[in-house]
């Protein structure tokens, strides 16, 4: 089978079981990947800053209504010393991550993203907050933030609505435009899925993979679909009720339809994705390395990704940051992380990355 990308040749890609087969996508991937971000691995140092959020997203063990979850924020003091720490380790990036979480206010963040930046000018900032206003995002843009991650999940937008309920009040989120605005507002944008969510199929990551290419992501992250059983996905049942009324879409999707959450189908979309964006920034994601905690970040980056997110939050809050059950490196200390990862990454023959690794200039007014 050829490389040539098209809604079809991808969905038989996605579908291909044959290991001579696959040990060509596999070799095509990396091959793409050292032509085009060569064989550095950049490091974004993970700060989970808040486990707060106002959203029921169908999947996710921070929705708000988890009232088994202890919730926490960090201050602003616990996450200028992660920042200090990412820079001491020699990281590039800090990337803070939250559910959609109001606690955190524009101007408070603004205020610690402008003194990050006054302490560490060439660190890069990566925000990753959820559908926060415009208003919010343009802020946090000014205060030198440089790049925004909002996966989609899915483009298909019967299986998105049946998952993400709007916020209270509002109507159906559009995360495609969202991603659009804060192009527009000088961001790097990041998107990305998960794999093998119920009801979804071949078909659907075939065009997810395609729409990659379209938007001209500068970041893409992909992971398996993991249960958690305090979501409504678990019990495969839609987490929107009144978009159940309107959409009929079994869930999981009919036998041969449904994609697998498993390490081999992440794979291949992690392969596909690069052939189909070969300048992105593509992770090999903690829930990869859930599914294999022996060799899933290595797998992940010898089948087309160049990033890895070290953790960098305290170990405290860790555990509570639990999207899904059983996350890997859950007890390690943000050096014991760092030293992991980098042997790993030593041991494959690739090289870490020292600069900030983004595909365009940093942010740098900083006002
Ligand atoms: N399994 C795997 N990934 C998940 N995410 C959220 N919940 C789960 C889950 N149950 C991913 C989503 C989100 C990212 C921060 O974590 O893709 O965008
Ligand atoms: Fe809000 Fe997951 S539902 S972070």
């Amino acid at each position: 089978m050829g490389f040539e990308l098209t809604p079809s040749t991808v969905e038989a890609w996605l579908r291909e079981m044959d290991e001579h087969q696959l040990e060509q996508l596999w070799r095509e991937a990396d091959r793409v990947r050292r032509e085009n971000v060569g064989d550095t691995v950049h490091l974004r140092g993970l700060i989970e800053i808040s486990n707060h959020c106002c959203r029921l997203c169908g999947y996710c063990g921070l929705r708000a209504d988890n009232r088994g979850l202890e919730r926490y924020r960090m201050s602003r003091e616990e996450i200028l010393q992660c920042a200090q720490m990412a820079r001491d380790l020699g990281f590039g990036t800090v990337v803070m991550q939250a559910g959609e979480d109001y606690g955190i206010t524009r101007d408070w963040l603004a205020d610690i993203i402008r003194e990050i930046k006054r302490r560490h000018p060439d660190l890069a900032i990566t925000l990753s907050l959820g559908e926060r206003p415009d208003e919010d995002l343009l802020a946090w843009k000014n205060a030198g933030a440089d790049r925004y991650l909002l996966r989609f999940e899915t483009s298909d937008p019967d299986l998105y609505a049946l998952i993400h309920p709007p916020a209270p009040g509002r109507t159906l989120s559009d995360r495609i435009a969202q991603l659009k605005r804060m192009r527009e507002m000088g961001y790097e944008i990041g998107s990305g899925i998960m794999v093998g969510i119920p009801g979804q199929t071949y078909s659907m990551v075939a065009r997810d993979i395609l729409l990659f290419r379209e938007l001209d992501l500068d970041m893409i992250g992909m992971g398996p679909y993991i249960s958690h059983p305090a979501t409504p996905l678990a019990r495969m049942e839609p987490a929107d009720p009144r978009a159940a009324e309107r959409i009929r879409l079994p869930m999981p999707a009919p036998e041969g339809e449904q994609v697998p959450n498993s390490e081999l189908m992440t794979y291949k979309v992690v392969a596909l994705t690069r052939l189909a964006c070969p300048e992105a920034n593509i992770p090999s994601t903690t829930a990869l390395a859930t599914l294999n905690l022996a060799q899933g970040r290595e797998l992940g980056l010898q089948r087309g990704a160049n990033i890895v997110m070290p953790n960098l939050t305290p170990v405290t809050y860790r555990r509570l940051y639990e999207i899904y059950p059983a996350k890997a490196c859950i007890a390690e200390t943000p050096d014991q992380c760092y030293v992991c990862l980098k042997s790993r990454i030593l041991r494959i023959g690739r090289e870490i990355g020292t600069g900030p690794g983004g595909r365009r200039r940093l942010t740098s007014t900083v006002t």
